[in-house]
């Protein structure tokens, strides 16, 4: 296991540090010699290791709140909980708990042994509220209950107390399915055959949406955004992870206000990671391998709803057909139109140890951003 070493990503920060006028704590952290680690493992402030995986950051005052999964040494449930990390220079972190708790109640929604994943928080000026939406799959359920989950509290690092969980938009079709869609009458059983041309048509016109209608849309892998307007959106790996959908939250960000679209219907996307730039807006997915890395998507739209256009893999250099070992989490946005990608490179084995993978986004002359590592890929394989 490689001590993430931040020579590379910390000369970036530092200059992150001088545009948005953050400090360094340590300077150590961003000294040091010429090879780049790409990723590996990270301690806070007190050598602890940091247990935040499938993670996302809030940018909150003058401090960065990372949120993430607490992953046990064995095992794939959620012993603990959320867990969240502050920092002012996204190199020195502190721990600051557990953020959401599991609960120790039989038969809650958010049990000890349930499934939370990708927890992303955002602040809502109207209500002053932090709003945490998280992956939950049901304890003892595998992952079939593909919910989403949502919490609140009143400061950053919380505690967060659960509101509630369920999938998204029940009665309700998409924006973006035409009328004869919406009228197909499809018999499941004729589709128990997955991956034919005819299950791949029924899919493309919504044969899961169809088929989950009543009781809501499946979100499992998922990012939030926050636009300028201060709307908020959900993103989420739905239809079996077949399709990704995009889905407005309500003023107070703790429900969703029915109005969500379809993308890319069949095209096997996870692990979403939205930014905007210069009106543009981009996103960063992952396909579909469990823990194993594969080839980042690129995705762009002028608009939120879309149209959504898909680009060549935004990865460049040694390592880029498997994203260079690691799956997306976030992009963080930081002051000065900088970028900041994150990803894990998951570690199965022991998901505890799952490391962490932080790249500047980087733009080429056409104004497209790419992701490259200028030292030696640690390619992980996903055991
Ligand atoms: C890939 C997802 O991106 C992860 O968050 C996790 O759900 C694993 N699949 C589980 O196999």
């Amino acid at each position: 296991m490689t001590n993430f070493n931040f020579k590379f990503l910390g000369a970036w920060l530092v200059i992150v540090a001088s545009i948005t006028g953050l400090q360094a704590q340590n300077d150590s952290t961003l000294k040091g010699k010429d090879e780049m680690v790409p990723a590996g493992v990270w301690n806070d402030v007190n050598g602890e290791y940091i247990n935040a995986h499938g993670g996302g950051i809030l940018l909150f005052g003058s401090k960065y709140y990372w949120f993430g999964e607490h992953r046990p040494a064995k095992g794939f449930s959620t012993e603990v909980g959320v867990t969240c990390y502050s920092s002012t220079d996204l190199c020195n972190w502190r721990y600051e708990g557990v953020a959401l708790s599991v609960s120790e109640e039989a038969g809650n929604e958010i049990e000890k042994g349930c499934i939370m994943e990708r927890p992303k928080v955002i602040y809502n000026k109207r209500t002053k509220k932090f709003v945490m939406w998280f992956h939950l799959e049901l304890k003892g359920k595998g992952y079939e209950a593909a919910r989403a989950g949502v919490a609140v509290s009143d400061s950053p690092t919380g505690p967060y107390c659960f509101v509630s969980s369920s999938r998204v938009c029940p009665g309700i079709f998409p924006l973006n399915m035409t009328e004869e869609e919406r009228d197909m009458q499809w018999n499941m059983e004729q589709f128990e055959e997955w991956w034919t041309p005819e299950w791949r048509e029924a899919v493309n016109k919504g044969l899961f949406v169809k088929r989950d209608l009543e009781g809501g849309q499946m979100s499992r892998d998922m990012t939030l955004y926050v636009d300028d307007d201060g709307i908020a959106y959900h993103i989420y790996s739905s239809e079996e992870n077949l399709t990704l959908q995009i889905a407005e939250l309500t003023d107070d960000y703790q429900g969703h206000s029915g109005k969500y679209v379809r993308l890319f219907p069949g095209g096997h996307n996870e692990a979403p990671a939205i930014f905007k730039k210069d009106g543009t807006y981009w996103m960063i997915t992952s396909g579909c391998t469990g823990w194993a890395p594969n080839a980042a998507r690129l995705f762009s739209a002028p608009f939120i709803w879309g149209p959504w256009t898909q680009h060549p893999n935004p990865c460049r250099g040694e390592g880029s057909d498997k994203t260079f070992g690691g799956q997306s989490t976030y992009v963080l946005q930081l002051p000065g139109n900088r970028y900041l990608f994150m990803a894990d490179i998951w570690r199965p084995k022991s998901l505890m140890y799952s490391e962490y993978l932080w790249i500047p986004v980087r733009f080429d002359e056409e104004g497209m951003p790419y992701l490259t590592l200028s030292g030696k890929c640690n390619l992980s394989d996903g055991r």
